[in-house]
């Protein structure tokens, strides 16, 4: 195992799922990427007037910034870590992701920040474990 993908919204269990994966990269020797995804906004109508620039340099540095707070919520490591923000449907985009850097496994939480109580499993976790052809691990 050489490649960990790790999904991040910000959530205490995806961060959670980082930890796991550092627990798992430090005896492998493994490199580890930490991802968030920024979904397409969807307007009422083709809404012409919408300044989507603007929104969408907004949402991918607030993606930056998730990132940022979820590194310096962790202790210092030796690892390879880097971090990726991608834009596109969450769940497809980080399959596709793991598909095209071939990625050894894939390291979700099991709910996020959308967390509604009594959901056991959000939307994207689910979305991912059926759609990921890499293996997937999902924390609790
Ligand atoms: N935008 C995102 N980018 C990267 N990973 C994400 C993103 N959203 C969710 N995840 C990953 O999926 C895990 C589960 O979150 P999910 O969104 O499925 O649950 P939820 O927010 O509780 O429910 P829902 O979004 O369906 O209301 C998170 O812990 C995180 O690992
Ligand atoms: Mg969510």
């Amino acid at each position: 195992m050489k490649k960990i993908l790790v999904a991040v919204d910000g959530s205490d269990a995806s961060l959670k799922g980082v930890k796991a994966a550092f627990e798992l990269a430090e005896p492998l020797g493994a490199q580890v990427t930490l991802v968030t995804v920024v979904p397409p906004i969807i307007l009422p109508g083709d809404a012409p007037w919408a300044p989507m620039d603007e929104i969408n340099r907004a949402e991918l540095q607030r993606a930056e910034r998730v990132l940022s707070e979820t590194l310096a919520a962790l202790e210092r490591s030796t690892l390879d870590v880097s971090t990726q923000v991608l834009l596109g449907p969450i769940a497809e985009t980080l399959s596709q992701l793991a598909q095209t850097e071939d990625f050894d496994l894939v390291v979700v939480g099991s709910t996020g920040k959308g967390a509604v109580t009594r959901v056991l499993v959000g939307s994207v976790a689910d979305r991912l474990i059926h759609t990921c052809l890499k293996p997937v691990l999902v924390i609790r």
